[in-house]
């Protein structure tokens, strides 16, 4: 048994949307990832995907992204991403109960890997806009933005203590923390949420969202405070899915 993530599968299968002006790497994605998921995950592995599934805006126009999703082996466990307006978080229960047996929707509850329990939440970071001197080098930010962060980042705390606080009621000591932003904005050395994760002593923090060469250094790669966070953005890993647990 081993435990997988990839993040950011992006699909549209039924709505005119590509992630092609970001990269040849995008070019008939949706065949890499289903050739490197088969190549990997064997059916009793369980496979976190964290976020950003697919750009159909409601359910009904992200059928067929869901169902390539289901089609893929291992248990699939989804993670909210900013892109996924067809996941009410609020109506994570229905969602859960429509595709029960074979997805599952990670909100305000929690997954189960060997002695893990697996929790998460979208998260947030603030990305600017930033205000730069000629050199590239920040000097200041948007404040209102700012502000509206601040004010995400302490909801999707809520959301996230709540999955740790379900975890631990029932008796798991063990986590793997996952996130679709990453943890700290390129700001930060350290944040609420990496605070969560070493207050509770999480294995791992896995998390996505950064896309292109130029966005996958924003944040936290590699041990921490002794947790391992790890990038999971497909085209980060060229979409083979990482290993976070054996
Ligand atoms: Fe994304
Ligand atoms: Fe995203």
């Amino acid at each position: 048994m081993a435990l997988y993530a990839l993040g950011d599968l992006h699909l549209s299968f039924q709505v005119d949307k590509t992630m092609e002006p970001f990269g040849s790497i995008w070019r008939h994605h949706e065949r890499k990832i289903k050739k490197q998921v088969n190549r990997l995950v064997k059916p009793e592995d369980t496979l976190v995907l964290t976020g950003d599934h697919s750009f159909g805006k409601r359910l009904d126009q992200c059928e067929e992204d869901l169902a390539f999703i289901s089609g893929l082996p291992g248990r699939k466990v989804l993670l909210r991403g900013n892109h996924d307006m067809f996941w009410d978080a609020k109506k994570t229960d229905r969602l859960n109960r429509h595709f029960d047996g074979k997805l599952f929707f990670l909100q305000n509850n929690f997954a189960v890997y060997e002695d893990y329990a697996l929790v998460g939440t979208k998260g947030y970071t603030f990305e600017g806009p930033f205000y730069l001197d000629r050199r590239g080098r920040i000097v200041g930010w948007d404040e209102e933005r700012k502000a509206q962060a601040e004010k995400l980042v302490s909801r999707e705390m809520g959301r996230l203590r709540e999955s740790f606080r379900q975890a631990q009621e029932a008796g798991y000591r063990k986590f793997v923390m996952f996130l679709h932003y990453p943890p700290t904005s390129i700001l930060e050395e350290s944040s609420p949420f990496t605070e969560i994760a070493e207050e509770y002593g999480a294995t791992a923090v896995v998390y996505s969202h950064c896309h292109g060469e130029q966005r996958f250094g924003d944040s936290i790669r590699g041990s921490f405070h002794g947790i391992n966070y790890m990038l999971v953005s497909g085209d980060y890993l060229n979409f083979q899915p990482a290993l976070v647990l054996p």
